[in-house]
């Protein structure tokens, strides 16, 4: 258990605004969530900034990954089926036996509830399909996932036979080259998946943004074009981001703990459990 979650007590006051905030998402209508690293801290996996962040610890890596990538496609590959980098093998270890938390679950309780539209996530863990999020938007790609860079066809690592003797692994439909999935520093975000995140944030009226520092864009912009547009945005976090100083709530504690207080008070705030939102018949 880390730290934020070791150390968490929920205080009435925090209690109050938890309890506000699910007033807010109930008034505002469809809430679309965004989420980061931190919210994956309670899974186990470090987050790159603050205390205890890969990037802390290791520094930030070289951002020429996709440029050296478009070079020598075939050297990444080998690169990527035999790491040399110590944290790149800690990461994927720990991404390989990493399980869902209370966050993940409460945002999919959230979604069920029809309260939450989507959930845009900068993470590439795969713990919210794990948890069962449906309206996913993954907008820096998934560590489970291969991809085309010609057609963006997306693959699970199962359906491509890798031959080490012939890299780069090949495209089923298009023969372009395939790539992780995982979107590199210097990659443009897919298109497609851009499209989905800027259709899902569009009009969107509250933003539920959890375990981010804020600092990456284009995701970083999503909370900043909701407030524009008079939205609100709810901040979970159990230390302060870029973002603090403009939401309209922050909440701080660790993910896991105050969304299972919000999943339980917008349960309990709803009419109609069934139907939030609408006024329960007579
Ligand atoms: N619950 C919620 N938030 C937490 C927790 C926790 N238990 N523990 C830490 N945090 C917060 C930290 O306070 C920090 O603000 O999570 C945030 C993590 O920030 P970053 O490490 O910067 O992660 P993120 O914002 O997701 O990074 C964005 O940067 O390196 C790239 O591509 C990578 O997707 C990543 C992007």
């Amino acid at each position: 258990m880390t730290d934020a979650a070791a150390d968490f007590v929920l205080t009435d006051a925090l209690d109050l605004e938890i309890e506000s905030a699910a007033r807010t998402m109930l008034d505002a209508g469809p809430v679309v969530a965004m989420t980061g690293a931190g919210l994956s801290v309670e899974s186990g996996i470090p987050p790159f900034r603050g205390p205890g962040g890969l990037w802390t610890k290791y520094g930030e890596p070289p951002l020429d990954g996709y440029q050296r990538f478009l070079e020598d496609p075939a050297k990444a590959w080998r690169e990527r089926l035999n790491p040399t980098e110590g944290w790149a093998k800690g990461l994927m270890e720990t991404l390989g036996a990493a399980k869902p938390n209370l966050g993940h679950r409460s945002l999919v309780g959230l979604e069920e509830l029809g309260v939450l539209r989507a959930t845009i996530t900068q993470n590439v863990d795969d713990l919210h399909r794990q948890a069962g999020s449906r309206a996913l938007l993954e907008i820096h790609g998934n560590h489970t996932l291969l991809r085309c860079m010609e057609c963006h066809t997306r693959y699970d690592h199962d359906e491509i036979a890798i031959d080490e003797s012939a890299l780069p692994p090949r495209c089923l439909r298009c023969d372009g080259i395939l790539k992780g999935d995982t979107v590199q520093f210097g990659e443009p975000i897919p298109p497609d998946v851009l499209r989905g995140c800027y259709a899902a944030a569009q009009d969107c009226r509250c933003m539920l943004v959890v375990g981010t520092s804020a600092t990456v864009y284009p995701a970083a912009e999503f909370p900043i074009d909701v407030l524009r547009r008079g939205g609100s945005v709810i901040e979970v976090n159990p230390h302060e981001s870029e973002l603090t100083a403009v939401a309209s709530i922050s909440l701080r504690g660790p993910g896991g703990s105050v969304l299972e207080r919000l999943l339980h008070h917008v349960r309990s705030l709803s009419p109609d459990p069934a139907r939030p939102g609408e006024a329960s018949t007579p």
